[in-house]
């Protein structure tokens, strides 16, 4: 097999967490070596489905993109791109439509999460969400997609309308893989570990920002919720332990079975502080990086602009075979 197409996407909403950065983030940093190429957007037109205001989301964005370049994505080996200056994404979302089921959609576990979550308004867009997302991948004809564990089911999803598209209009799109990291794929929020650590509805102290300074990294993590009991091992009944197992574990680069032999005879005390002391290791680096890089606004831009040019060159050209295929506009 050749080297793998590598397509992921990142919400420009809330603050980027912990999860985000193990989960996904530090994911595309490695795929950067391997894809050719390797595509990184930031969904600024996902981020619509819910309310957002146009200042903040603006802000939110370049955040996003100074978090990304500052964990180590590099404009020169990778493309990274905005996905709202590649409308071909839009129009792809709409034919795609067209062989999505609305049941599979209906079945979305993030949509019936979200919906629950509004107050005001269940938007169609939070609904049709899974077919933009999928637009995002097929156009890239993308063969790997690194995300967290919550996002398995939406990947499967494009899976599906790739095959429908395929029997039915002949071999045009790439059924892609995920690739969910074997730790870390899905970091519980520190005082509900039952949850995983999210921007929407949980509490400032369960969530560790990318962005936090070491004070409140030691804060959080010293006030992690911890489980019955006093042995540092992964167990059913031990979320709250088992989650700041990985957390070391993939801070530290390690295996989470090394961690448990490590403090075997620990207390939780010392193991909190462990892990705190790892995780400000592993984020001091992109949050100082990131204070240089986020207040040039145009150099941002410019950098945003340059890469949706090359996502442009390669989704124009899957967005005409698609037509042409469906029968879409004069014959090519
Ligand atoms: P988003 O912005 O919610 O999350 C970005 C990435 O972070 C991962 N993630 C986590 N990983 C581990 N533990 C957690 N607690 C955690 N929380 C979030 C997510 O799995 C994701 O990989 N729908 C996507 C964005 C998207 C996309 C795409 C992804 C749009 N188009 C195309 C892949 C391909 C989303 O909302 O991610």
């Amino acid at each position: 097999m050749g080297a793998p197409i590598i397509f992921s996407g990142i919400q420009p909403t809330g603050r980027k967490h912990l999860g985000n950065y193990i989960g996904a983030i530090r994911q595309y940093v490695e795929g950067q070596e391997r894809g050719a190429p390797a595509i990184f957007c930031i969904v600024d037109l996902h981020a619509i489905s819910v309310a957002c205001e146009p200042a903040e989301l603006r802000e939110r964005l370049y955040d996003t993109m100074a978090i990304l370049l500052a964990a180590g994505l590099d404009p020169e080996r990778c493309i990274l791109f905005r996905q709202s200056d590649v409308h071909e994404h839009t129009e792809l979302t709409w034919l795609l439509s067209a062989v999505t089921a609305h049941g599979d959609l209906n079945r979305m576990h993030q949509f019936k999460e979200k919906s629950a979550e509004q107050r005001q308004l269940v938007s169609a867009a939070l609904f049709f969400y899974p077919v933009l997302q999928a637009a995002d991948v097929l156009a890239h004809r993308a063969t790997e997609v690194p995300v967290g564990e919550d996002q398995r089911q939406h990947i499967e999803l494009i899976r599906e309308i790739a095959r429908r598209f395929n029997e039915r209009f002949g071999e045009t799109l790439v059924e892609p893989e995920h690739r969910i990291p074997a730790v870390g794929a899905r970091i519980m929020d520190l005082q509900e570990p039952e949850r995983k650590m999210s921007t929407t509805g949980a509490a400032e102290a369960g969530t560790v920002y990318v962005l936090d300074g070491p004070a409140a990294i030691h804060k959080k993590l010293g006030g992690a919720v911890t489980d019955s009991g006093r042995e540092v091992v992964r167990a059913p009944d031990k979320p709250g332990v088992a989650n700041l197992i990985e957390i070391l574990a993939v801070a530290r680069g390690v295996d989470p079975t090394e961690v448990e032999v490590e403090f075997a005879a620990a207390g939780y005390g010392d193991f909190k502080q462990a892990v705190a002391e790892a995780v400000v290791e592993l984020l001091a680096p992109v949050r100082e990086r990131y204070a240089e890089l986020r207040p040039d606004e145009a150099a941002l831009e410019a950098t945003l602009a340059a890469g949706a040019e090359k996502a442009r060159t390669i989704a124009s050209r899957t967005l005409a075979e698609v037509r042409d295929r469906m029968g879409i506009g004069a014959p090519r």
